[in-house]
């Protein structure tokens, strides 16, 4: 589907910490789903960035004596040097605080609705919880503590203004009933369903000025500002230009193909955001990716449970391929996964030191010693796959199954349709599938005893391990590009007309590409 375009977005963080495991993550999934959409030759805008208004963000700055603004900055730089430092492929990073870049959209945005009649001031008295900046009811509480936060809610009365979010529920109801607003997966989509059965209200969309100095104004009232959602949802328009002189790229990229978020925001952006498109007549997002949460040892990280993990020491320690190879192998993005230290390194010797390292090594070693490195793809008989192996579908294939037709038939389809669906971890699968399976090739044909025998066949099995382990390289370019781009290098390859590598001049490595731990 070439120069088709595909708009993905992750949810902006809070730029009032550093980046953690949760942001890590998020961005990792967003990151290989555009990696899968450019490998299919989609013209991709992956549009990342930070949250930087609200109530939080306001007071963390104020308790650490530092300006809003340098608060802010710093930690909107950690971030990008963060999603840089785990090779996060963005094409934009929005900040919220950015008068020419944010604003102007946020506010015509604004404009919009008023010009409708959706917004109107009143009197807001009831709950807000500083942490989720979301206004909240006694029903969203247990015993009387936001559950997300474990912390009681703030009482408000102030005069604000209200978006009319329940005149659109019944047509966002419906779309979403339709998957015109596609949300993954179904369970999350019976989630909000639930959520409009129980009935919406109004949100209140501003807070006083005087209450709240750091946050966007209200285009026709200075004494009042956005409300942080409302400013914050605009994001993903306004990082395309959108309410500025050059709209080029919304024009282009919008609507978003797909919305990255976590469980935690999803009535923000099935409902609160659908309503605001709506009555600025904006077309809608297709689809909302909704995550799962990372735990450690089962349990919420939390600094007072001790049991938090941080991303950066991670990437410092092991590098950033092994830990987008623990993301994409271990965590299934519709549900929540954990993340402990020996499980990271049980998955890293199996999965990479034992797994994809060793049979690179391996290969290449024996290519070096038989045939000095260079070997060709033979028109000679196949020679095809000689145990009955277990297919990724669980099924047991027949022996004798052709080398090509194993991997065209059967893994790459199995991969397409995993991506296709957004299940990362079973598209990991089906790589891990063929790393195997290219194992028990190595193991059925003994080519360190053939090489005596049969120098022909052995060439035509080095061959096909190596073609095979081209073929790992691509699949495995969204999850692991270092790795990926590593392998190419090794294997050298020269590639016909259709894209297939007809020989090798491997490289000598000097050391394997994941040492055991
Ligand atoms: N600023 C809002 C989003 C605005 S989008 C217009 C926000 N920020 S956040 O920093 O609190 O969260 C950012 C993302 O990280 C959200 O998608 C959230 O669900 C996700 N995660 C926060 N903690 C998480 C885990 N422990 N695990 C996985 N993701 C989690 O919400």
């Amino acid at each position: 589907m070439p120069n088709e375009k595909f708009y993905i977005t992750t949810s902006i963080a809070y730029a009032n910490t550093a980046p953690h495991m949760g942001h890590a993550y998020e961005e990792f999934l967003a990151d290989a789903i555009a990696r899968y959409k450019r490998n299919c030759g989609f013209d991709v805008f992956f549009l990342t960035g930070t949250d930087e208004h609200g109530v939080k963000i306001c007071r963390t700055a104020e308790k650490n004596d530092i300006s809003v603004q340098s608060f802010v900055d710093k930690n909107a730089e950690e971030f990008q040097k963060f999603y840089a430092s785990i090779d996060s492929s963005f094409d934009g990073f929005i900040r919220t605080s950015n008068k020419e870049q944010h604003w102007p959209g946020a506010q015509a945005l604004w404009k919009k609705l008023s010009e409708k009649g959706d917004i109107y001031k009143s009197k807001y008295t009831g709950l807000y919880c500083v942490g989720c900046e979301a206004f909240v009811g006694e029903r969203d509480l247990v015993n009387g503590l936001c559950p997300h936060h474990n912390a009681p809610p703030e009482k408000v009365e102030e005069e604000n203004y209200f978006f009319r979010l329940t005149k659109y529920a019944e047509e966002i109801r419906g779309k979403i009933e339709q998957d015109e607003i596609r949300i993954i997966p179904e369970a999350r989509k019976h989630e909000i369903l639930a959520l409009l059965e129980e009935g919406v209200a109004d949100v209140s969309f501003s807070r006083p000025e005087g209450q709240i100095p750091w946050g966007i104004p209200v285009p026709e009232d200075q004494n009042q500002v956005m409300y942080v959602w409302c400013d914050a949802l605009a994001n993903y328009i306004s990082a395309l230009g959108y309410g500025t002189e050059d709209e080029t790229n919304f024009s282009k990229y919008w609507p978003a193909d797909l919305h990255v978020i976590g469980k935690d925001i999803l009535r923000f952006h099935a409902l609160l955001w659908p309503a605001m498109l709506l009555s600025a007549g904006i077309s809608l997002p297709k689809e909302i990716l909704v995550h799962g949460f990372l735990t450690s040892g089962g349990k919420k990280m939390s600094k007072t449970v001790g049991n938090v993990v941080d991303p950066k020491e991670y990437v410092e320690k092991h590098g950033s391929e092994a830990l987008r190879s623990y993301f994409s192998r271990e965590i299934s993005p519709f549900e929540d996964g954990d993340f402990t230290d020996e499980k990271f390194l049980e998955s890293y010797n199996a999965n990479l030191a034992n797994g994809i390292g060793n049979l690179v090594s391996r290969v290449i070693k024996m290519t070096e010693q038989y045939f000095e490195g260079k070997v060709k793809m033979k028109d000679t008989p196949e020679v095809p796959f000689k145990r009955k192996v277990e297919t990724v579908s669980g099924v047991e294939e027949a022996a004798g199954v052709p080398f090509k037709y194993c991997i065209n038939q059967e893994i790459l389809p199995a991969y397409h349709e995993h991506m296709s669906r957004y299940e990362l971890n079973k598209a990991a699968d089906t790589v891990w599938a063929l790393i195997k399976k290219l194992d028990g090739y190595v193991t059925d044909y003994e080519p360190y005893k053939l090489v005596k025998t049969d120098k022909e066949k052995t060439e035509a099995i080095l061959a096909n391990l190596l073609f095979g382990i081209n073929v790992v390289a691509d699949i495995l370019s969204p999850f692991m590009p270092a790795t990926s781009e590593k392998i190419r290098e090794v294997l050298g390859a020269t590639f016909a007309e259709d894209g297939n590598p007809v020989a090798f001049s491997v490289k000598h490595m000097d050391n394997p590409l994941f040492p055991r731990k």
